[in-house]
């Protein structure tokens, strides 16, 4: 099928058992689990950063190992958990990195839009090395926004692990309304691994829980976030609650 990203039967042993999975355009899909379950991984595998030892994934009906190498990067972009760099680069350097597939002489427009969108224009100027942690997430959002920049906006295959994992509250709720509204919109399709249920649960569509490399839930958020399922495989106490404003279910740990 066109259009469409989908896991058949992934096996990367010893850490993935069994996948499938498929991604659909305009879905923001939250990949959740316990420390340990495999969400990197399965992550490298879907973006073919890593080969799985069985099974296979496709993009848009084609392996991803027939893809070229710039081809897939046409389509799909990557935010990493932590991004190291071994250079001493300004910030606008950095996310200009993310046009290199592309031929196009568009790069400082293209840049310039995804800082505005990203939050980075702040930032403007600053050498990547010297910023905090959660300044540098936004950075590589930029860039993998950049990457996937066509005509006047984000298209493809967007995937970031833990992406707010260093962003303050203002910042997740940026990033967060940001992938919902380029969800919503149609042409961008977003798979991130998130560890704030809270989070997932207000933007996701869907949510996949993983456990010791197998899928063990995956539904929407009333359905993944109950309570007996999240003390099931997280092993937490914990309630659940309604969110004040929309009724999503939201985790409060026990004390
Ligand atoms: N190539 C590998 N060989 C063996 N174990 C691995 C390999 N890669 C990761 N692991 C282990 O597999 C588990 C899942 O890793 P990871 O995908 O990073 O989990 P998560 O992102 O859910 O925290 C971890 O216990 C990790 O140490
Ligand atoms: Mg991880």
């Amino acid at each position: 099928m066109v259009n469409l990203l989908q896991a058949n039967s992934l096996c990367y042993s010893p850490v993935l058992r069994n996948i499938n999975l498929s991604l659909k355009p305009g879905e923001l899909v939250a990949l959740i689990g316990p420390n340990g379950a495999g969400k990197s991984t399965l992550l490298r595998l879907l973006t073919g950063y890593l080969t799985p030892d069985n099974g296979c994934c496709q993009l848009n009906g084609k392996s991803l190992a027939e893809w070229s190498a710039v081809d897939l990067s046409k389509q799909r972009a990557v935010m990493r958990q932590q991004t190291q760099l071994g250079f001493d680069w300004p910030v606008e350097e950095v996310i200009a990195m993310g046009r290199s597939p592309w031929e196009q002489q568009d790069g400082d427009s293209v840049v310039r839009h995804v800082m505005a969108l990203s939050g980075c224009l702040p930032l403007a100027g600053r050498r990547y090395n010297t910023l905090s942690g959660g300044e540098q997430q936004r950075v590589q959002l930029a860039r993998a926004l950049a990457q996937l920049w066509v005509s006047d906006e984000p298209q493809g295959w967007l995937f970031l692990d833990e992406p707010t994992s260093a962003l303050d509250l203002y910042h997740q709720q940026h990033l967060l309304r940001l992938l919902k509204q380029l969800t919503t919109a149609g042409k961008l399709h977003v798979c991130a691994v998130l560890h704030d249920l809270n989070l997932a649960a207000l933007w996701a569509d869907r949510l996949v829980l993983l456990h010791q490399g197998e899928i063990v839930v995956h539904g929407t958020a009333s359905e993944v976030l109950q309570a007996e399922i999240l003390s099931r495989w997280y092993g937490a106490e914990l309630h659940i609650a309604q969110h004040p404003d929309n009724q999503t279910p939201q985790v409060f740990l026990a004390p």
